[in-house]
Order: structure tokens, then sequence, then C-alpha cells
């Protein structure tokens, strides 16, 4: 009874159980099998008894389930066999049969319990698993990269061959030893990435050098996975790569390098084109300032010019008007009370025609054309002979401070001009100082290296000058007013205060001294006027001690001797000749070089000729002077010239015996001048006759170029005779064709092209050399000509230098020109 409810308690459990339970006899035959083989199989549990069961098994499968349960019950031991059952639904499944000895309470062996388990999941998910192993190895091995998988705790399980073939590791090596593989400058770094991930979670990417198997390093990008369990979200394991990188991370460096490469050349280009660019706005700036002094130059040469003609005629004009008026008022003396309105009026007029001469004086000086007597002047003592009278012209307001270096050469300067340049400053810089201020004057050597030179005059010539320098701290120019301040007629002052000729004057005399002058200004910041004077090399004669504007005394006494007036315009020698008797000289005139020539050969008692300088006929002031004291060496000559245009040098031959008196001029400046040319001891030795001096026939159309030629040549010495066209040279030279040793031909004349003039004169004189005067560009000319060793070209406006220096060249005879 208890047997078989214990029994029915089993068949209860077992029927419950969600497996094939069974039970065997002694001879291994079924004798229980539970519920789950019916509902599995289909079949009735008792269907299974006996060998039943054996019915529903994979044939296949039965042998290995014999093989496992013979030796089992054989050894009365425990099995464990895996078989396929056919399911009712006819698919076969996976069971693992494991059955064990039962003995009763005697040890006698009564059969086997067993129960089979349904393992056909677990069996397929192993099996994909596999499978998916399997994919994954021929994947990784298909890849050119290496590939390889770690588990969670970040140990190595696997590599794929790459890895071998790269590294030459292998096997249990690689995975224990595979960070040896590492550059050791890179391990550290890759070591805590591989820990940051593995901690986090997050993909793992590292580039580090990579130990190839011949011990060469390349750069090598790894890279990892995390795989999760998608239940539980856990880590399984990590699948990474490294691929060789080396290439791009040279193209990288290269780039990188050539980058830099590009930007330093770009920024060395840069700053090539940058000093370039600067270089190119200096060179535009001096370009600019160059040609700034060009037009200022011209402009004030063309002024120059222009005025240079009108003073010219206005003072013969005006040495007529004034000498008049002299003689008028002279003989309105006498006391007859009504020629007392007369007399006033004449008076007046005299005033008006001298402030009209001193007008022209300054025209005559802006255009370079005054008559200067420059000297050997001792600048310091001249500098300081002047501070009593400017601290005058200065008054109290205003401090003079003179600045002067020892040893200040010798000028070779006119003097008077000089001092009434450094008042016209003074005045000017008081002008500016209305509230007084500081005057400084300072007087230093200078030599200048080069034209050009930064701080003096563009004009000056290379040599050595005395710098005189006049600064003020008053009100200083505008850029407007520092353009002008040379110009003639150029004033800031109120009308009637200033007549805008102070510092046109100046520039004028400098210029005509071939000295400098610079002016320094800025508004609020005064004025600093510099003259430079050439230096003189000789000793400086004492200074007249009249000092500024000084002029000889009037002569007291009657005049004594016999004076020849030359003179070709009519009204200024009659005006001479009686101002002369008047004075009581015995008075002879003529109109020309030749008819003077001829009266002192006829009077040997004359005892001073006095010449105009610019006379018609060839034969000028100066040519008849040479002349007349070639044949009577004790002649004292005064020249006097409305335009005089460089007539002396301080060393000239002339020496004491001979001066100029500009026009207009009044009967004391005269007198004074002939009395001290009459009180000179004549000289001792007669002079020799002079060799006879070349003769130059001067073709040129213009009448002023034309004088001025002829002063410039007859200072060289020369005979000049001139024609104003191509036929009336050609009527000349045909006269005398023997008389000319040279011939200067302007290039554009009315009649005929100066080149065939030149070829008419060398067809009769193929021996006389000849310059040709152009007005435009001589350079075509100079080219043209430049093999010809009898033809020579200078080009308008030339000077005496310019003309010596063609003469020269073509083997005429000049006497040497002044260093100034
Ligand atoms: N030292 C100076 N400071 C400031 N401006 C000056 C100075 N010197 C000359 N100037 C300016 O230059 C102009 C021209 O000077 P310039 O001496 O030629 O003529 P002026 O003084 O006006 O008249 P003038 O000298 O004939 O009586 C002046 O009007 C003035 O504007
Ligand atoms: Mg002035």
């Amino acid at each position: 009874m208890v047997v078989a409810e214990s029994e029915a308690r089993f068949k209860r459990i077992a029927d419950s159980a969600p497996a094939m339970i069974w039970v065997s006899d002694a001879e291994g035959r079924v004798i229980f099998a539970n519920r789950y083989y019916e509902t599995v199989l289909g079949a009735p549990a008792a269907t299974m008894l006996g060998d039943g069961w054996q019915r529903a098994v994979l044939p296949e499968d039965l042998p290995s389930f014999y093989t496992s349960f013979m030796t089992a019950f054989a050894a009365r031991r425990s099995f464990r066999v895996e078989i396929r059952f056919v399911h009712k639904d006819g698919e076969a499944r996976w069971y693992r049969c494991a059955g064990a000895p039962r003995y009763d309470s005697v040890d006698r062996f009564l059969g086997f319990t067993g129960c089979n388990l349904d393992i056909s999941e677990g069996k397929r998910a192993a099996e994909e698993l596999r499978r998916n192993e399997l994919r994954f190895r021929a994947i990784s091995e298909s890849m050119p990269q290496i590939v390889w998988s770690s588990l969670p705790d970040g140990r190595i399980d696997y590599f794929n061959q790459r890895w071998t073939e790269y590294t030459g590791q292998s096997g249990a090596d690689a995975v224990e030893n595979w960070p040896q593989m590492i550059h050791a400058g890179d391990r550290a770094r890759t070591q805590q990435a591989w820990q940051a991930s593995l901690e986090t979670g997050e993909t793992y990417e590292i580039e580090y050098r990579l130990r190839r198997h011949d011990g060469v390093y390349r750069w090598s990008l790894a890279r990892a996975l995390p795989v999760y369990d998608e239940i539980s979200g856990q880590i399984l394991r990590w699948f990474g790569t490294c691929t060789d990188i080396e290439d791009q991370v040279a193209a990288r460096q290269a780039l990188a390098r050539s980058q830099e490469e590009l930007e330093r050349v770009v920024s060395e280009r840069t700053a090539a084109l940058q000093s370039a660019n600067e270089q190119l706005r200096k060179e535009i700036a001096e370009r600019e300032h160059a040609e700034e002094a060009l037009r200022q130059a011209q402009k004030m040469e063309a002024i120059g010019q222009l005025t240079g003609g009108v003073a010219h005629d206005f003072n013969n004009l005006l040495t007529v008007i004034s000498g008049n008026l002299e003689r008028l008022l002279r003989r309105l003396d006498d006391d007859e009370p009504d020629l007392a309105r007369i007399r006033i009026a004449a008076e007046h007029a005299m005033r008006g025609s001298k402030r009209a001469a001193e007008l022209t004086e300054r025209l005559l000086s802006f255009a370079r054309r005054q008559p200067l007597r420059p000297r050997p002047v001792d600048t310091t003592q001249l500098v300081m002979g002047m501070v009593d009278l400017l601290q005058r012209t200065l008054g109290e307001q205003i401090q003079l401070k003179t600045e002067v270096d020892d040893d200040v050469w010798p000028a070779t300067v006119d003097a008077n001009h000089l001092e009434s340049a450094m008042l016209n400053l003074a005045v000017n810089a008081r002008d500016a100082m209305p509230d007084g201020g500081v005057l400084t004057v300072s007087l230093s050597n200078q030599t200048v290296e080069a034209t050009g030179s930064a701080d003096v005059d563009p004009d000056m010539a290379p040599g050595e000058y005395v710098r005189l320098c006049i600064s003020d701290t008053g009100t200083g120019m505008s850029q407007e007013t520092r353009a002008h301040a040379f110009d003639p007629f150029f004033t800031t002052k109120e009308i009637g205060a200033g007549t805008g000729f102070g510092l046109s004057q100046v520039y004028g005399f400098l210029k005509q001294s071939r000295g400098g002058i610079t002016l320094k200004s800025q508004m609020g910041e005064g004025t600093e006027i510099c003259l430079f004077l050439p230096r003189s090399r000789e000793d400086p004669k004492e200074l007249s001690t009249g000092g500024l504007g000084a002029t000889p005394a009037l002569a007291e006494k009657a005049g004594d001797g016999t004076i020849l007036v030359v003179e070709d315009d009519e009204d200024v020698r009659r005006h001479s000749t009686t101002l002369l008797a008047e004075m009581g000289y015995r008075v002879l005139e003529a109109g020309d070089g030749e008819g003077a020539l001829a009266l002192l050969r006829d009077n040997t008692d004359v005892d001073l000729l006095f010449t105009d300088v610019g006379l018609p006929g060839g034969l000028n002031g100066r040519a008849l002077a040479e002349r007349a004291i070639g044949e009577r060496p004790d002649l004292r000559v005064l020249f006097t010239s409305a335009y005089a245009h460089e007539v002396f040098k301080s060393e000239d031959n002339l020496g004491r015996r001979a001066d100029i008196l500009a026009k207009p001029f009044d009967s004391a400046l005269l007198a004074g001048r002939l009395a001290t040319l009459l009180a000179e001891e004549p000289p001792v030795a007669k002079r020799s006759e002079p060799a006879r001096a070349p003769v130059i026939l001067l073709v040129e159309d213009e009448m002023l170029i034309s004088m001025l030629a002829t002063e410039l040549l007859e200072e060289l010495g020369l005979g000049v005779e001139t024609a104003t066209n191509a036929a009336q040279a050609m009527d000349v030279l045909a006269q005398d064709p023997g008389r000319f040793d040279v011939v200067m031909i302007d290039i554009g004349l009315p009649d005929r092209h100066g080149g065939e003039l030149a070829e008419d004169v060398r067809a009769l004189r193929p021996e006389v050399p000849i310059i040709f005067a152009s007005g435009r560009s001589s350079s075509e000319l100079e080219e043209t000509y430049r093999h010809d060793q009898m033809i020579g070209v200078v080009s308008k406006p030339y000077d005496g230098r310019a003309l010596a220096a063609k003469l020269s060249e073509l083997g005429v005879a000049v006497r040497s020109v002044a260093p100034f």
C-alpha cells in the first residue's frame, strides 16, 4: 500500500516535469515513460516502453546512444549522450540523455533512471555562435588591416594573420607581448587611451608608431569598438583594427611643411613687396621733390628773363629821365621865386624816378643781372660789423644772437649786397616776430660733396661754401607762402608794408654769386634762411669803412681831365656828356667802338674811357676797353650798363683802373667813381700788345640771347660779330672770310636751318670750327655730330662755362672763367 502510494506520487511528479523521464529494468528495457513523451512525440507514453522509444529517435543517432549506454550498463555507471528525437511535427530535436544506475536496498542492480532534456535551443545558439565566429574570422582574415579582439578586461584574445605578417609576433607571444611592438615614445599615451576606453566604453582611437618585423616603425591608426550584450548591456568584447597610415602622416607632414613653406614664402614675398613699395614711394617722393625743384628753378629762370628784359629797357629810359631832371634841378638852383613851383615839380619827378630806379634795380637783382663787384670778403668781420645795425633794426623786443664758428673761410661775394641781403632777412624776421623773439645769425663752413645734396640748394655745384644762416622764432610760413616766398612781388604784408621783393632780391643775388639759398619754415615754428657763399682762396681785402650803403663821396672839386664817352643811345650820351662837362671835364663822344678807337688814336690826352657795355657793331664796351688799353695802358675805364652781366670779376686784369657804374646813375655817383679812378697811380710798365683775340661770328635771331651771348663770349676774351639770320651771316663772311676763327649758329634761324648754314660756312672756310646752339633737346644734334671734331653743340640756356668748355674743345683759346 505504501509502495503503491509512493509510486503514484512519483508518477505525478514525473508527469509534470518538462523533460522526458524514464526508468529501465535490469535488462535495459524501459519500464516507465512520463507524459512529456506523449506531449512532444504525439504517441502514448505506453508505446515508449520496452524498445518502443527507439522508434522516435533519429536512426543515425542510435549507434552513439548504444555505445554510451552499453558501456555504462556493463559498468553500472552513469552515462550521458546527446541524440535527436523526432517530434510529432516531424522536427528532430536534440536531447541530452542522462542516465544513472539504480539499486535496491541490498545493492542489487535494478536498471537505470534517466532524464532526456531538450537542448535544441542551446545547441542552436552555440552553433550560431560558432558560425558567427567563423564569419568574423573569415572577414577579419580577408581584411588588409590588422584586426584584433579583446575581452572586456582588455586582454587581447585574437589577432588576425596581418599582425603576424606585420610584426612577426604570433600566437601567445602576440597576445601577451603586443605592447612591445608600439614605439616606446607612444606607449604610455596608448596605454592611457586604451584604459580610458575600457573604463568608459567609448571608441578607442589613437595613432602610434608600430614596429614592423624589420625594426622599422610606421605610423598606425588603432581603432576599437565595444560589442554589448543585448540583454545585460555588458561589454562582451572589443573589436579593433590597426591601419597603416604612414603615407597619410607623411603626406600630412609634407603638407604642413609645405604650408609652413608657403606661409614663409608668402611672408617673405609680402615683405619684399612692401619694401619695394616703400622704395617706390620714396623714389616717387624724391622725384616729385626734384621735379618741384626743377619747376621752381624754371619758373625763377623765366621770371628772371622777363624782369631782366623789362628792367634793362627801363634803366635806359630812367637814365635819361633822371639825368635830365638832375640837370634841370641844378639849373633851378637860383633863387628865382617864380621857378620855385617848377622846382618842386621837378623834385617830385626826381623822387619818382629814383623810386623807379630802385625798383628796376631790385628787378635786376632778382634777374641775376645786377652789376656785382664780388671780392674776397672776411665773412666773420662782415657779420660782426653788422651786429649793431641789425640790433637797431630789430628793436629792443628782439634778442640778437650770433653763433660764429672759428676759422670761417673768406667768401667771394659783393660785400654791400651781402649786407643788404642780411638786412632784408632781418627785417622779414622782425616782421614775423611782432611780440618779440630771438634772431640768430650763424656762420660756418660747409663742403658740398655732390649736386643735389640734402640740406643745401639743389642748384649748388659741389665745392666749398660759407654758410650764413638767419633764423627767427617768429610766425613761420604756410606751405603756400613757402612756395612763393622767393617770387618777386609776392608778399603777405599789407599794401604799402611790403613790396614782395626782399627775398627775391636775396635769391637772385645768391644765384648770381654762384652761391645758394635754402628756406626752412613751419607755421608756428619760425624760419631759417641759409645763404651759401662760394669760398674764396684769396685773402680778403679790408672792408670799406663806409659799410652798408656807403657811396663814394660827391666829388667836391671840379673835374680835371679828358673823358671819352661811348654810348649808342643818343639821349643817354647827351646826358652823360653834359653832366661831365658840367663837372669840368673835357669831353669827347662816340656812338660805337670803332668811332671811339679812332678818337682815342687822335686824342692821346684822353684819361678815361666812359663806355656803355652793350655797343652795336661787333665791338662792345668790354672789347673796346681791351683794345683801348692795349694801345693806351694808362687809360682808365668806367663802364656803365643797364644790364651788366657779370662784367667784372675780382681777379680781372683790368684791375683798379676800371670800374662799373650801373644805370641809371646820378651825378654824385658818377663823380665819385671818376674821382677814384683818376686818382689811381698809372701803371709803371707799358703793357705789351696783347695777342689778337679770336673772333667769333654769332648768328642768332633772338636779340636778348644775342646780347647775352655777346657778353659771355667777350668775357671769354673773344671778339664778337653778330648776324641775325643766315643770309646776313653769309654776307659778313663773304666780305672777309679770314676774319673769323669760329662761328656759332643758332639752329632755328628765321630764313634757313642752322645745319644748312653750317654746310655753306664749311664750303667757304673748312678749317673753322662751328658751334650749334639749340633751344630744344640737343641730344639729337650731339648724336649727329658726335664724330665731327670741328662741330660742338651747346644747349640753351647756356652760360659762360658751357661756352668756354665747347670753345676749348674745338681748340679756340678762351680766357678762364671766374670761379664764382
Ligand atoms: N622770416 C619770415 N617769417 C615768416 N614769413 C616770412 C619771413 N620772411 C619772409 N616771409 C614771408 O615771405 C613773404 C615774402 O618776403 P619778402 O621779403 O620777399 O617780401 P616782403 O617782406 O613781404 O616785402 P619787402 O621785403 O619787399 O618789403 C613775406 O611777405 C612773408 O609772408
Ligand atoms: Mg621782406
